[in-house]
């Protein structure tokens, strides 16, 4: 394989996406799109602009306001990948934290954040050589992807994977919320109007239940070889 091209790598929730598309990223030397990281800051601006309570979504106040929102990917030579930016401030920490995962997948749910993030990310990949994942990539945003892998992992698996990332950073949630956040997120996703999670029918399913981060690495990179 010589010539560049887009890589699609969607799938559920906490299924260590992220870290393998970054891998095969930081392999390729291509560029790396966390599509739920912009999903995520929307949701922060929503949640400090008071369109989100602890209830519920003001969808109308979010999609009059959707022009303040400018988002942005910067990298971070320390850490190797680039960082999410909402209006010039990094809050790469904060759209990770458990009240963001919580709303993210209905502020998800709105055709009009879709429709302006859909197109930022089809603009950021218009070059090729990049690898983004999300829920609609292979199926939306990038349908002429030349590699579309669909992961999948038991419910179990991923919530243990998520609570573990949780407590190192020192969050304290029990495992039973955590995994109550990934199956209503799984629920959310896979039955919204507009884009529900899907694999691509030309997309390549892993499910890594049982497979380390190496296995899965080798699998993806045998893949792109034979293209
Ligand atoms: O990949 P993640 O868990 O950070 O994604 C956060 C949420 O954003 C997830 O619940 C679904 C939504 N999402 C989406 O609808 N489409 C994408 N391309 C990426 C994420």
């Amino acid at each position: 394989m010589s010539e560049k091209i887009t890589i699609a790598i969607d799938g559920y929730s906490s299924t260590g996406k992220s870290t393998l598309a970054k891998q095969i990223a930081k392999t390729l030397g291509y560029a790396y799109v966390d599509t739920g990281a912009m999903y995520r800051a929307v949701t922060l601006f929503a949640m400090q602009n008071g369109f989100i309570d602890e209830v519920e979504l003001y969808k109308e106040e979010l999609i009059k306001n959707l022009s303040k929102i400018q988002l942005r990917f910067q990298f971070n030579p320390d850490l190797g990948f680039a960082e999410m930016f909402l209006n010039d401030v990094n809050v790469e920490k904060q759209i990770r934290s458990l009240e963001v995962s919580n709303f993210v997948s209905q502020v998800a749910e709105v055709s009009e954040v879709r429709a302006m993030l859909v197109k930022q990310q089809q603009e950021m990949g218009k070059e090729k050589g990049v690898v983004m994942d999300g829920r609609d990539i292979g199926t939306v945003v990038f349908p002429d992807a030349e590699l579309k892998i669909f992961m999948n992992a038991r419910p179990d698996v991923r919530a243990q994977r998520r609570f573990d990332e949780l407590s190192e950073k020192g969050q304290l949630v029990s495992y039973d919320r955590v995994l109550e956040n990934v199956l209503q997120r799984d629920y959310i996703d896979t039955h919204r109007e507009d884009s529900p999670l899907v694999k691509a029918e030309d997309a390549i399913e892993i499910d890594n239940s049982e497979l380390s981060r190496e296995e899965q690495f080798k699998k993806v990179l045998e893949l792109v070889n034979n293209i």
